[in-house]
């Protein structure tokens, strides 16, 4: 149970505009605001929202209620899940009096819970003056305003750490754990410090909506750039995408889904109204990443800085693709640019624009070789035939010809070292 006043404090502390904004298109109209209602089909909008009161209605399928409902209704959580969704949002600190930490199931959410306490004290302390000024002024200046900051669930982890330690003494939460979730580290029998200060906090959530782990970035030319959370329980790097929650129903409407590498790349192409980006967390996309992703939708897009890095990543997450089954496509900014500077300059429509030149990885693998080393394809078709009838299923039969070909050249390759992979998982011809 949530108290009372709890509910209320929160319902006043949300804008309910904001919050369906982010799932509707609305726009003001005299003291409400309007959008096609998400909860039947229609083609004028009859869906209000009323900030004043707080409601939304719908004049065509009669639904309406607050801004928990909308949850529930759009997102089919419980009363108290949508609650907590939107405190979480507004970074409000929720209890529930009927449950204690350890007997409530299993250990995965006791876990969970700590992750979303960190996150809702890292997302409290960026808000707060004047604790989060820097970090807000920072994020700033890279083009973040507060609606996709709070999109994100960002957060701030100041100088002297967040207070977390103290925070989990106090609600008796065994610090293990943390050190666990890579939170806090020890140093000795009782002294431990945070890992995250001085960065801005990335959460990282997973697709339900659960926070799995943490990325920090310091506000200055410091090292290490970005601090992310080491693999627990909870959270596999090669598993998870960066955004994907936030940016699932704008795949699924959009039916396509753009692959970036940065966090602040997807928050950059959030803010400019591409709200189906995701992005991997440091490391090499995987075949893991591409099935996720392949859930939402098939029409899978990774974007790449132009220069000869960017060239050889997406050569080499053509394997990756093929060995998903999935047909990906590639789309290159200039050199010199990343999504965030390119989304900064250009827009949306200029993001769209090389979006809509993306194409097929086969292909682009194809004249990659070609240009590289040549046309010798000869006495591959065997392999090539071999791959085939395992994989790539539905595509046309030249493309998997063609796919298969190269997928068994690119291996035979790595067998005798004219390509080869790093530790870190990045390829070097
Ligand atoms: P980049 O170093 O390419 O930077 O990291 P960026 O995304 O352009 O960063 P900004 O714009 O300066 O903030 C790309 C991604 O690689 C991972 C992070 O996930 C980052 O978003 N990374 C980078 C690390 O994990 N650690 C690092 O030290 C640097
Ligand atoms: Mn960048």
């Amino acid at each position: 149970m949530i108290s009372q006043e709890k509910i209320v404090e929160i319902r006043n502390r949300a804008s309910i505009v904001e919050v369906v904004s982010d799932y509707v298109t609305l726009k003001k109209a005299g003291r409400n605001y309007m959008g096609l209602c998400p909860f039947h089909a229609e083609k004028t909008p009859s869906f209000t929202v009323s900030e004043d009161k707080g409601i939304y209605h719908c004049f065509g399928c009669q639904t309406g209620g607050s801004v928990f409902h909308f949850l529930m209704q759009y997102d089919q959580l419980t009363f108290p899940e949508a609650v907590e969704r939107v405190a979480k949002r507004y970074g409000i600190i929720v209890e529930r009096s009927d449950r204690h930490l350890n007997s409530d199931g299993s250990e995965r959410e006791v876990l969970y819970r700590i992750n979303e306490r960190a996150a809702a004290n890292y997302q409290k302390l960026l808000f707060r003056y004047p604790d989060g000024e820097k970090a807000l002024e920072y994020l700033n200046s890279r083009g973040v305003d507060e609606a996709t900051a709070r999109k994100f669930m960002l957060g701030y982890a100041p100088q002297g750490g967040s207070g977390m330690i103290n925070l989990l003494r106090q609600e008796k939460i065994p610090l293990q754990d943390a050190v666990r979730l890579g939170l806090i580290g020890q140093r000795g029998p009782q002294e431990f410090y945070e890992k995250f200060f001085a960065r801005v906090i990335f959460p990282i959530v997973s697709p339900a909506g659960k926070i799995v782990g943490f990325g920090g970035r310091v506000l200055d030319q410091r090292l290490p750039k970005y601090l992310n959370s080491s693999e627990t329980p909870l959270f596999h790097k090669g598993a998870t995408l960066y955004g994907l929650y936030q940016a699932k129903d704008g795949i699924r409407k959009s039916d396509r889904v753009v692959l970036v590498e940065g966090y602040l790349d997807v928050i950059a192409l959030s803010q400019h109204d591409i709200s189906y980006a995701v992005a991997t967390l440091g490391t090499a996309l995987t075949v893991d990443h591409a099935r996720v992703l392949s859930r939402y939708t098939k029409n899978i897009i990774a974007l790449f800085d132009g220069d000869d890095a960017g060239q050889k990543a997406a050569a080499r997450s053509f394997e990756v693709f093929v060995e998903a089954g999935l047909l990906g496509r590639a789309a290159f900014l200039p050199k010199g640019d990343d999504p965030d500077t390119f989304v900064r300059r250009h827009g949306k429509a200029g993001i769209e624009t090389v979006l809509d030149g993306a194409v097929p990885l086969a292909d682009y693998f194809f004249s990659w070789l070609e240009g590289r080393f040549g046309k010798s394809l000869e006495g591959k078709s065997q392999i090539a035939g071999e791959v085939a009838k395992n994989r790539c299923a539905g595509l046309s039969r030249w493309r998997v010809r063609l796919v298969a070909t190269l997928a068994a050249l690119w291996r035979q390759w790595r067998r005798t070292g004219i390509v080869t992979t790093s530790r870190s998982g990045r390829w070097w011809a």
